[in-house]
């Protein structure tokens, strides 16, 4: 099967519908557009060709491609047959199955219908069609002309032809796309959840400030820091979001929303759209106070450790020792300790001992607790130490765990495979890695281990361990 010549119907002219018609006509499709509100098609096209002037006066495409493209979308007062269906109509179960069944009346037997819902399953939505099996989410990110990502989700009456069509015609339009299983958020809204709701906790637990969380994930790679973009999203579409995730999933409390966000939803402090979230607007987040960091002596110092960050620590110290067969990374530095987080805290090791985020960047900063004249040993692998409350496995560190865990407990639901988890959250919100790839630099028994002591700590279900990590 496959729906590389089709005449595509894109229904709802709105900010995803605009969209998807552009890809669609721009790689050559015939593109009927409707909208139920009267003039909006008409409204969206008009808005296209306005971008495309832009465009076009920038140098960044052809007059010729400009109008070609333009000539393939025709705005529409009525529905008529297509091979594939977009659907991008407001979010809502009823409606979307009220025009389903209207579209079945007109469509022949094997066209496709895909829905770019980004929260409603897949399977619900098929329920009462005449057809299920045609039904599949080929789901967008917005903007939809430069986002990559498309996750194409089956349901559980899905045709695999039908999602491997669409698939297909996916990448024919220059875009990434990812199979998934219909589960609540699909791939990215679910792995992404940890992402928010560590830096809620940690803020919750007072363990630091919203500017210095954002400041050492943006240091390991991150372009925003979590604060920063809960600010941006809003905050009442991002706690909507954890809501219904929780909710979908039964409630289970690894995706309990969180207070700290709830308040700033009560108060209306909703982030950048309303000039206040956790940061006031236009100023955003305030610049971290410089510290001033002594530099380090030592009569003996001992790198502990294998892997990527005892050979930094090595190439930054050659003069000191190496003790390969230690069962820690970091050093000792005439016997006090600066430990890579392996979950433990400060306190729980020893006296005079500091413990170091997972340390992802070769500048920067990066978080730590405990003995400060330890901490400064950090300088030598050029990075800034901040100093944070003693919590398990710090800030990176357990948030790049929960991100794994996330995706590990995704793919031994069958709900994607490594690969497309990894693509699904580089390209639906830029992470640096992929949660597989970054587990493939650290290790799967020190990510378990991290994890349990979370577990041990906090004593719910939250960091419960994903059975592919054990
Ligand atoms: P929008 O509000 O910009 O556009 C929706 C359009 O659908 C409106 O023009 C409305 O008049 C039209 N419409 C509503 N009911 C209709 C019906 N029964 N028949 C025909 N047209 C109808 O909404 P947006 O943001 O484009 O979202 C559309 C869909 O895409 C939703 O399912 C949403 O969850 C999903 N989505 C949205 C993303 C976003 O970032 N906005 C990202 C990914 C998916």
């Amino acid at each position: 099967m496959t729906l590389n010549d089709s005449r595509i119907l894109v229904v709802g002219a709105g900010l995803m519908g605009a969209g998807i018609a552009q890809v669609a006509a721009q790689a050559g499709h015939a593109v009927d557009l409707f909208d139920a509100r009267a003039g909006a098609a008409e409204a969206a096209k008009a808005k296209l060709a306005q971008t495309f002037d832009g465009l076009v006066a920038k140098g960044k495409l052809t007059a010729d491609a400009a109008q070609a493209t333009l000539a393939r979308i025709a705005p529409v007062d009525v529905m008529a047959t297509a091979d594939l269906v977009v659907e991008a109509i407001v979010e809502n179960l009823d409606v979307k199955r009220a025009l389903f069944a209207e579209l079945e009346l007109l469509l022949p037997d094997e066209a496709v219908i895909a829905t770019n819902t980004s929260s409603i399953s897949v399977t619900a939505l098929a329920r009462g069609m005449r057809r299920p099996e045609r039904l599949v989410g080929m789901h967008f990110f917005n903007p939809v002309p430069l986002m990559k990502l498309v996750e194409v989700v089956s349901g559980l009456g899905t045709d695999l032809a039908v999602a491997q069509a669409v698939f297909d015609l996916a990448a024919r339009w220059g875009k990434t796309p990812v199979h998934t299983r219909s589960t609540p958020g699909f791939i990215v809204n679910r792995i992404a959840r940890p992402y928010y709701a560590e830096a809620l906790m940690l803020l919750q637990d007072r363990v630091a400030a919203p500017e210095l969380i954002d400041a050492v994930l943006r240091a390991a790679g991150f372009r925003m820091g979590p604060c920063e973009l809960m600010d941006l999203i809003g905050h009442d579409t991002n706690f909507a979001v954890t809501n219904s995730v929780f909710a979908a999933n039964f409630f289970d409390r690894r995706f309990t929303p969180s207070l700290v966000q709830q308040e700033l939803v009560d108060a209306g402090f909703l982030g950048r759209k309303s000039g206040r979230g956790f940061y006031r607007y236009p100023e955003g987040a305030p610049a971290l106070p410089a510290v001033a960091i002594a530099a380090p002596t030592a009569a003996q110092v001992v790198v502990h450790g294998k892997g990527p960050v005892a050979d930094r620590f090595a190439a930054a110290l050659p003069d000191a020792a190496r003790e390969l067969d230690s069962d820690w990374t970091g050093l000792s530095i005439d016997g006090r300790q600066l430990r890579q987080t392996d979950g433990r805290r400060a306190a729980e090791l020893s006296r005079s001992t500091a413990v170091f985020d997972l340390p992802l960047a070769t500048s920067g900063d990066i978080a730590y607790a405990g003995d400060p004249s330890t901490a400064a040993w950090l300088t030598v692998l050029g990075l800034a130490p901040r100093a944070i409350a003693d919590v398990p496995g710090l800030i990176v560190a357990r948030t790049i765990a929960m991100l794994i865990n996330e995706a590990a407990d995704a793919v031994s639901q069958g709900v994607c495979d490594e690969a497309g988890a990894d693509a699904a959250m580089k390209l639906g919100v830029n992470y640096p890695a992929g949660p597989f790839e970054w587990l493939a630099r650290w290790d799967r028994r020190a990510v378990a281990a991290l994890l349990d002591r979370l577990d041990q700590h906090h004593r719910g279900e939250r960091y419960r361990v994903s059975a592919y990590l054990k």
